[in-house]
């Protein structure tokens, strides 16, 4: 360790001690200072707060090309996160989507070394970044298409950040931040894991199951003490329906974002189940980043209305997502009567979290011995629609078609709830 680290590091135990006397224990192990600077050194170690020297290196245009978050992903997935589809383009390099070089981005915690990072004479100087970029012309000939190939795929190559490499006088990340940043990418605590459950890029956007242990009340009252100040729900819902932006929102509001005045201490430290909290009650509050899974399967009801509810299974028939809905219910004599609903044209639309359904009433077979398939008489009772935009709420519409309407049904709308969940299978998912 070289004496300017340590200088910095016994400022920083120091500042920590300090912060340790005058704030309340939270009753759980707070990251060291050095993981809160590589979290940011991460984002962007050329700026101030990161503990770099605020202007860009020699030779780099646009800091993307050194961000590591850039070629790795917020959620340190690569193409296996948040930034599947994220496109390569002359001002930014991408995770590697439609790159010659198809190893893999994924950065595992724990397991990080420095050496990893500096990429000592195995990287890429600054000059093959932005400039090494061709575009691709509309007719293009082979040798254009080549060239963009080549500078599509050498763009995306880790940089090389050692004092051994052809970069170390143009500015290359301090000792202390190479040091925070694996202190950072090792830190149990920091790994996406502790927010996501599972990320799914086959999804588009990319699908989120936030982890069984949060909590979206806790994570409502969470963003109202470290987030409203400054931002509404809106805005913040608005921007998770951008693809992959559950990870870079998970970055950010754990973390801060370096060089504004969104800091780690501005939203009270969160930790990380503060983020798990606040993501499932965001998610929740608009449907973002939601999908209809067969996690969805259950039994749905209104506790205003106990003696009625709704089974509904989700599930794969040749391939495709479809329900199968029966409602147990009652006619207006106060008969038992069971309803039975199919998605409208026989497979769920394909995006957003309403389905409509066409909704039959089977009459005719009998009890016991006298059961004959025979007598079965599906009357097309008439149309509705389920939407189900959390894990755990959701709400109904059923429309009686006029042979139901001189039967007496009338339509009928309330919301659902679903308190069984041990199902087994995690909401949302989509296997
Ligand atoms: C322009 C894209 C790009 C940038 C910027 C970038 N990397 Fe990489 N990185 C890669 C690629 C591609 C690989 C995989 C191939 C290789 O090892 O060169 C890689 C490999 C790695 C690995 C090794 C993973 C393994 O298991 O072998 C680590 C760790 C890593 N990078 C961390 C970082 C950190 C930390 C930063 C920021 C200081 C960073 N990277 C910046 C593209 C990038
Ligand atoms: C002290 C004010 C402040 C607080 C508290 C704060 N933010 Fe921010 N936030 C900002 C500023 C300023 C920006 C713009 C930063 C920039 O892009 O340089 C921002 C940006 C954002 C963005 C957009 C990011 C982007 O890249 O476009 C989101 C989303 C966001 N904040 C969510 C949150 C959430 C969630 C919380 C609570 C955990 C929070 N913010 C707390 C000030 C704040």
């Amino acid at each position: 360790m070289n004496r300017d680290r340590k200088t910095v590091l016994i400022r920083l135990l120091i500042i920590g001690a300090l912060l340790f006397v005058s704030s309340p224990s939270q009753g759980q192990e707070e990251p060291s200072d050095c993981v809160e600077l590589g979290a940011l050194a991460y984002d962007n170690w050329t700026t101030a707060d990161a503990g770099g020297v605020g202007v860009l290196p020699t030779d780099v245009l646009n800091a993307d090309y050194i961000r590591c978050k850039a070629c790795h992903g917020w959620d340190r997935r690569g193409t296996e996160g948040g930034y599947v589809r994220r496109t390569r383009i002359e001002t930014r390099p991408n995770a590697g989507a439609g790159d010659a070089d198809a190893s893999s981005r994924v950065i595992e915690t724990g397991k990080v070394t420095s050496d990893m990072i500096l990429h000592s004479l195995t990287g890429r100087s600054y000059t093959d970044g932005t400039a090494s970029w061709v575009p691709l012309e509309p007719d293009h000939s082979a040798v254009n298409k080549a060239d963009h190939a080549r500078g599509y795929t050498l763009g995306n190559q880790h940089p090389d950040f050692s004092p051994q490499g052809p970069n170390w006088q143009k500015g290359i990340p301090s000792d202390l931040q190479i040091g925070c940043i694996v202190d950072f990418l090792n830190y149990e605590d920091g790994d996406p894991a502790r927010y996501f459950a599972k990320i799914d890029p086959g999804q588009d956007p990319v699908l989120y199951t936030i982890v069984e242990t949060a909590d979206a009340s806790a994570g409502e009252a969470f963003f109202l003490a470290s987030c409203d100040g400054c931002h509404t729900v809106d805005f913040v819902t608005d921007y998770l329906k951008g693809d992959g932006k559950f990870s870079e929102l998970a970055h950010k509001a754990r973390w801060g974002i370096p060089g504004s005045t969104m800091e780690r201490r501005a939203m009270g430290d969160p930790t990380a189940q503060d983020i798990a909290d606040l993501l499932l009650f965001l998610q929740q509050a608009s449907g973002t980043g939601f999908a209809l899974t067969p996690g969805l399967t259950g039994t749905w009801w209104n506790a205003d209305r106990a003696g009625e509810g709704f089974l509904v299974e989700f599930g794969y028939s040749t391939g495709a997502l479809t329900l199968f809905a029966s409602f147990y219910t009652f006619d207006d004599m106060g008969n038992q009567a069971w309803l039975v609903a199919q998605p409208t044209g026989g497979a769920l639309p394909e995006s957003g979290t309403d389905v409509p359904v066409d909704v039959f009433l089977v009459t005719g077979p009998m009890w016991g011995d006298d059961f004959d398939p025979g007598d079965r008489d599906l009357m097309a009772w008439g149309t509705g629609v389920f939407s189900f935009p959390g894990c755990t709420s959701g709400s109904v519409t059923l429309t009686p078609g006029a042979e139901a309407i001189a039967m007496g049904y009338t339509e009928l709308s309330y919301g659902l709830t679903r308190d069984l969940l041990t199902s087994g299978v995690a909401c949302p998912t989509a296997d």
